[in-house]
This record gives structure tokens, C-alpha cells and sequence, in this order.
């Protein structure tokens, strides 16, 4: 039976990427009556250091933006990763079974580690271990993520047939990457060769779930463009990152193919196509970002619900990780 899990960390505030790339998605699987399974990864976030009132606030908003975006605690499984104990249970067994080599190999490791990657953490070297975990404790199936994360769910697949393989089981399914839709790879509207990213130093390189209609709008409006007009095909967009990038945004949020689009903003200048974008965009996320601020405004009810969604996960995790040990030869 398919199982979907996916998970986004609390380090920072929800970006226009996380959504259409991820939350967005989780919420079409949901709706779709899969089993779901969504995760906030806190213990990924601490492999650079998150400040700890920070960390539990940004734990919170996460949540609400999922519930905002339209995640139900009734449909799906919601809770934060370090409630289960058994990811870093199963992240340690996996350590044990991934080679040096292949975390060395993660580009996302070499971008964020950079020169100096004898001062970066353990854990992060580790990362796509535990990431490795938090799929294979629930036996997904399924993994809706951004074009960024494919490589680790790879990854996760090598690890689940290296376990099979050494222990002589058919234990660990392998789990597919989901990477669907027309923005799987949201860039920054300062530069349309860099992925928008919570980390980026500008502000006005991404926008945040939690920005008001003005900044959103100031933000499009400000956007590096070309001096060319839209075209009528895909194919004109070659060669035009920035001009994509806003189109498959738009694409996105619409709903429409990009195909579609451009079949609707073909021959328009951006001085009449950005406005365009910007009201649909303010459309479709101010009814978010308000409810997020209503939703935090009772932090107790979101940990409660946190609460529930890990005791409803842990009834799936236990079994899977008991087995786990047995199978390594852990005396229980
Ligand atoms: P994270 O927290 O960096 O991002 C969360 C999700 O958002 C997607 N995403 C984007 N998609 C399109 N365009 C963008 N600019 C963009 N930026 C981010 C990411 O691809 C991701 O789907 N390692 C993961 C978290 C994780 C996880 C997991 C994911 C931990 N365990 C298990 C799936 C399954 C990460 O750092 O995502």
C-alpha cells in the first residue's frame, strides 16, 4: 500500500519554493486519500545551530502553515520529528550502513559545508542519514520533495537496498522521489541561477509565506527580468531564467500548465505581465499568511496537535524500528 512521507525543517520562515515545491503538494496527495505522513524536521535543522526560542517558534509556524496551506490533522499525520525517537534510533543504524563516500558525494553537502567543511557539524555530514530514517521508519512509498532533494532520496534508496542487501531481507521498500508540477525548482528573483532559498542573505530574493500584499507585491515588481517580451512557446523561454522562473510561478500558483500560460501571456512586456502575477499571488497567499498569524495565536493548540499526529506516527514507527533491531542482532 503506498504511504507518503515528506518533511521541511524549522529553520527559518516558509519560502514561496517550500510551498509550490512541497506543501503545496503534500496537500494534492492528501486530498487525493492517501495515507500521508508530513514531518517538521527539527533535528535536521539543529545541524547548524538554530537559536533554541527560535527553533520552537519556527517549529510552530511551521505547522501552522501547513494547516494554513490546507494540511487536515485529521487526514494526515503532523508532528515534529524529535517527538519519535526512533529517527535518530534508525538514523544511527543507517550511519552504520551508508559509506563516507557517498555522503561526499551530496552536492547539497558540498554547497553548504563550502571550504570550510572542517568546521561544519557531524550532523550535517550525516544529514541525508537521518533523512534516510524519517522515510524508511514509516516504509513510504512516496516522497513529494523539490528538484533540490532528489539526490537524498536517491540516496535513501541505496542505503534501504545496501541494509536489504547486508542483512539478507526484503525489509526497506524503495521509496520514489515525487518531483511533479511546474515549480520544482523555485529560483530567486535576484538572480534566476540560484534556487530562492530561506538563507539567502537578500530578503528580496524570495518571498515569504508570511509577507503582506505590499512586500509581495514589491518584491515581483522588483524582479530581474529581461528586456524581452513573454513569448507564445516554451521554447522562447530558453536561455531566459528569470522570465521562466516567473512563469512557472505563475504556472503554479494558476494551476495552469505553462504551456496554458503562455498561451495567455504571449507577446505581454513584464511592466504588464508582473502586476498580473502579483495579484494572483497576493490572491492565494494572504488567505494563508492570515491564518497562520491566527493559528499562532494559540501555540498550545498547535502542540497539542503535534502531540496527537506523534502518537498517531509512533504507532507506525515502533514496529518498523523493533523489527529493525532484531534484524541487526540488537538482544531485545
Ligand atoms: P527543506 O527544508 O530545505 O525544504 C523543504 C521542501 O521544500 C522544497 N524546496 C523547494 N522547492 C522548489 N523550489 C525551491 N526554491 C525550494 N526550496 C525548498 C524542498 O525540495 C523540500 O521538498 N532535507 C529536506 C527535509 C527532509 C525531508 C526528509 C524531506 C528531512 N527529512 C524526508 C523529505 C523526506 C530539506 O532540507 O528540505
Amino acid at each position: 500500500t503506498p504511504r507518503v512521507f515528506s518533511g521541511i525543517q524549522p529553520s527559518g520562515g516558509l519560502t514561496l519554493g517550500n510551498y509550490l515545491g512541497a506543501i503545496k503538494r503534500f496537500v494534492d496527495m492528501q486530498d487525493q486519500g492517501i495515507e500521508t505522513v508530513y514531518c517538521m524536521v527539527d533535528l535536521h535543522a539543529i545541524t547548524v545551530w538554530q537559536d533554541p526560542e527560535a527553533l520552537r517558534r519556527q517549529t510552530r509556524e511551521l505547522a501552522a502553515g501547513y494547516i494554513a496551506s490546507g494540511l487536515d490533522p485529521e487526514k494526515s499525520i503532523l508532528f515534529n520529528q524529535s517527538q519519535i525517537s526512533a529517527h535518530a534510533e534508525l538514523g544511527w543504524i543507517f550511519n552504520c550502513v551508508a559509506r563516507m563516500g557517498w555522503m561526499q558525494r551530496m552536492t547539497q553537502w558540498k554547497d553548504k559545508a563550502g571550504k570550510n567543511s572542517q568546521n561544519a557539524s557531524l550532523g550535517l555530514f550525516a544529514y541525508p542519514s537521518l533523512m534516510a530514517a524519517d522515510i524508511l521508519l514509516y516504509h513510504a512509498t512516496h516522497v513529494p520533495v523539490g528538484e533540490d532533494q532528489k539526490q537524498h532520496v536517491e540516496l535513501t534508496r541505496d542505503i534501504a537496498a545496501k541494509f536489504n542487501h547486508d542483512y539478507g531481507v526484503d525489509f526497506f521498500p524503495m521509496p520514489e522521489p515525487v518531483i511533479e508540477g511546474a515549480a520544482t525548482r523555485v529560483m530567486s528573483l535576484r538572480d534566476g541561477s540560484k534556487k530562492m532559498s530561506k538563507s539567502d542573505p537578500s530578503d528580496a530574493s524570495r518571498i515569504n509565506m508570511t509577507d503582506d500584499a505590499d512586500a509581495i507585491a514589491q518584491k515581483i515588481r522588483k524582479a530581474k527580468t529581461d528586456p524581452e517580451a513573454l513569448p507564445s512557446e516554451v521554447d522562447g523561454l530558453e536561455g531566459r531564467p528569470e522570465a521562466r522562473n516567473l512563469v512557472n510561478i505563475y504556472a503554479a500558483l494558476s494551476g495552469q500548465s505553462v504551456d496554458q500560460v503562455l498561451a495567455e501571456v504571449g507577446g505581454q512586456q513584464f511592466s504588464a505581465f508582473k502586476p498580473k502575477l502579483s495579484d494572483l499571488a497576493v490572491e492565494k497567499l494572504s488567505p494563508i499568511s492570515g491564518e497562520m498569524a491566527r493559528l499562532m495565536q494559540a501555540p498550545d493548540e498547535i502542540d497539542a496537535i503535534l502531540r496527537k499526529g506523534a502518537d498517531r506516527a509512533r504507532a507506525i514507527a515502533q514496529p518498523i524500528m523493533d523489527r529493525t533491531l532484531e534484524i541487526v542482532g540488537m538482544v531485545r
